[in-house]
């Protein structure tokens, strides 16, 4: 449900890439669902949120709204016996994102968030080479993202105090997490830019110290002056055996237009060595989300980007407001 721009652009392009089986559409705007109905030949538009939840074929319930409805929205899916896939963030605060995993919980019913990024190509690569310990010993990491964002594509984010890191570091900030756990401390100063067209911080520096010895900043900036091929969105991760750089080609220019790419450098001197990766984040990764949610219901077990840890993806990103209103270091609550 919400049949807006991610749903038409990602979601529901990257389901039936995928291959599956979407049902139903329901959005406050009718003529919107009625759109993206045709568009897609999804074969029923429900008049309500009460009709979509009242569909016995529907088990997942896919919401693309603003967050801010996710906790009325997820609560009535869960009693209704579905189980919740939500974009992120997952909620406006960590408080409300404790409340959705609670009321999944009491209801026996799971909950996923749309943390797709783990899914980008090179983002995955990554992983996979941290999983294998090909780094070594991991000594630290940066995420650079330097592009220019046209805010008014979306103009209740301008009621937010941090809409830059609530809708978009948020992804740098959870991908992180997924590569090096939650950081135990951050540092962060958010920015504003005069020719943002936004009243409010469109740039970040943050440094995260995660438990044992990694350090990591992430760079972000949507102000940039050059033309969209020249953006920058790439990140390195360096270890005492191996040095990884990857670029998240979907930041750059449209999407579509750059490849992801990622590129090994060993210690010994041999490379740089490139990866073939598959895909994209726009929209392929937006099916990952959503297989590991399907694969939880039919198998057991947790999905890959549960409630429950988004739920520090939203403490990490409180931590970095309040590194940024005090001054000052601050410890991420844990869960
Ligand atoms: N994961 C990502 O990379 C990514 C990218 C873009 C947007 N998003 C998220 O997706 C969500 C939607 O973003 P968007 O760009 O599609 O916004 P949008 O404004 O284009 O669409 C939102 C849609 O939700 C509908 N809606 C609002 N409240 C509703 C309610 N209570 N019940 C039913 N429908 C309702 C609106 O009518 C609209 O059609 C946001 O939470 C955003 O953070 C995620």
């Amino acid at each position: 449900m919400g049949a807006g721009a991610i749903a038409a652009t990602a979601h529901l392009p990257a389901y039936r890439r995928a291959g599956f089986d979407v049902q139903a559409v329901y959005d406050v705007d009718a003529a919107a669902a009625q759109a993206l109905a045709e568009r897609f030949g999804i074969g029923r538009v429900c008049d309500s949120l009460g009709e979509l939840l009242s569909l016995p074929e529907v088990a997942v319930v896919d919401v693309a709204v603003p967050a801010e409805h996710n906790l009325p929205i997820a609560s009535r899916a869960f009693e209704a016996g579905k189980h919740v896939l939500l974009q992120k963030p997952m909620a406006p605060d960590s408080a409300r994102a404790r409340a959705i995993v609670e009321a999944a919980e009491r209801a026996g019913r799971l909950v996923a968030v749309n943390h797709q990024m783990r899914w980008a190509p090179s983002v995955r690569a990554a992983a996979e080479l941290l999983r294998q310990g090909a780094f070594g010993e991991v000594i630290d990491y940066s995420m650079r993202f330097n592009r220019r964002t046209d805010w008014s594509a979306w103009p209740w984010l301008a009621e937010l105090a941090y809409p830059e890191l609530w809708y978009n570091s948020i992804h740098y900030l959870d991908a992180a997490r997924f590569w090096f756990g939650t950081p135990a401390t951050v540092y962060a100063r958010l920015g504003a830019h005069q020719t943002s067209g936004i009243d409010r911080p469109t740039r970040a520096v943050i440094v995260a110290g995660h438990p044992g010895r990694v350090t990591g900043s992430v760079q972000v900036g949507h102000d940039s002056p050059k033309p969209p091929l020249s953006w920058t969105a790439e990140f390195t991760i360096e270890g005492t055996d191996l040095l990884v750089e990857g670029r998240v080609g979907d930041m750059i220019g449209h999407p579509g237009e750059v490849p992801d790419a990622i590129r090994l450098f060993a210690r010994t001197g041999a490379g740089p060595q490139e990866r073939e990766l598959e895909g994209n984040w726009f929209p392929d990764a937006f099916a990952g989300p959503m297989r590991s949610l399907m694969a939880a219901i039919a198998g057991g077990g947790e999905p890959e980007t549960s409630g429950a840890d988004a739920v520090e993806t939203l403490l990490l990103l409180e931590a970095v407001e309040a590194s940024h209103r005090l001054g000052m270091a601050v410890e991420v609550e844990a869960r």
